[in-house]
């Protein structure tokens, strides 16, 4: 190898380009004396193939920060790198930057898979062409291709005799895994969560929640918003405690769960726990 050769990937994982490096991310909503400084200054990297866990009270900021990570909200100051490309801005020549333009910014996106609380599925389709859909209108996928692909995503997700239901004909738990499947259709490199088992009743959680401890032992890198503190055990890398807008405390799930340094987060857990 000649000296000018650039290291190569031999060098140790951590090395490697991390799927998401927020920085200094903040976000006001609103103007003036009205504004609302709600993200202030998160710093978030998480690893390729990683699951990390967010927990926080309501109105830390939880869903405003996956929401900037997937660019449902345009970031006030800061900088999001997903797979190692800024999301939403260009560099120019002097090194200016520049909004990206919007069909750009929704190619960005479409990398990066959401399930939210509520599934928002199409009612009126089934629940293989609602997974089927994205790919056909936004992929130029074929109908049949699909179709096919759609019904091997319902099986991963332990629907397959459920492919022909409409979502009122499914329980919470099966459409929010209708849901799971059909981010998945658009083979995204990350998935975001946003309490995607709080709007379901106790005894359908665990079937979502297999579904992604599933999809993390696959490989998938994840970041989920969940009050399920078994969940963060068990399947999480990393935990991340925000609060007001920043994060207070963060490590693995072990010291952050078991041994927290942060009043805010001893008293956090001693509500959920
Ligand atoms: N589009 C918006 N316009 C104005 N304020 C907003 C908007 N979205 C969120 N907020 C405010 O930002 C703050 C943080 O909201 P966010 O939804 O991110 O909190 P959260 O941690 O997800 O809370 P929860 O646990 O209740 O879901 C809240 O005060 C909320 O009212
Ligand atoms: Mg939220």
């Amino acid at each position: 190898m000649s000296a000018t050769t650039a290291p190569t990937s031999d060098a140790t994982p951590a090395t490697e380009v991390p799927m998401v490096e927020a920085r200094g991310v903040h976000k006001v909503f609103g103007h003036g004396a009205g504004a609302l400084h709600v993200l202030r200054g998160v710093d978030l990297v998480v690893p390729q193939g990683s699951v990390t866990v967010v927990l926080g009270p309501s109105g830390s900021g939880k869903s405003t920060l996956l929401r900037c990570l997937n660019e449902l909200e345009e970031i006030t100051a800061g900088s999001v790198h997903v797979d190692g490309e800024l999301l939403g801005y260009r560099h120019d020549a002097k090194g200016v930057l520049h909004r990206l333009h919007p069909r750009r910014i929704a190619a960005q996106r479409s990398r990066i898979g959401m399930v939210f609380q509520r599934f928002h599925l199409f009612g009126h389709m089934t629940a293989l062409e609602n997974v089927a859909e994205a790919p056909v209108q936004v992929r130029g996928l074929s109908k049949a291709a699909a179709r096919r692909r759609a019904a091997e995503l319902l099986e991963r997700v332990g629907l397959a005799d459920r492919a022909d239901h409409y979502p009122a004909q499914l329980s919470g738990g099966q459409q929010q895994r209708v849901a799971i499947a059909r981010a998945l259709a658009m083979d995204p490199e990350l998935m975001l969560f946003d309490e995607p088992t709080s709007a379901l009743d106790p005894e359908l959680v665990g079937e979502v929640l297999t579904v992604m401890q599933d999809l993390a032992r696959s490989g998938m890198t994840m970041v989920v918003v969940t009050h399920e503190i078994g969940f963060a055990r068990e399947v999480a890398d990393h935990v991340v405690f925000m609060d007001d807008g920043v994060v207070v405390e963060q490590g693995p799930p072990g010291a952050v769960l078991e041994n927290p340094s942060e009043p805010r987060l001893q008293e956090f857990l001693s509500h959920v726990l």
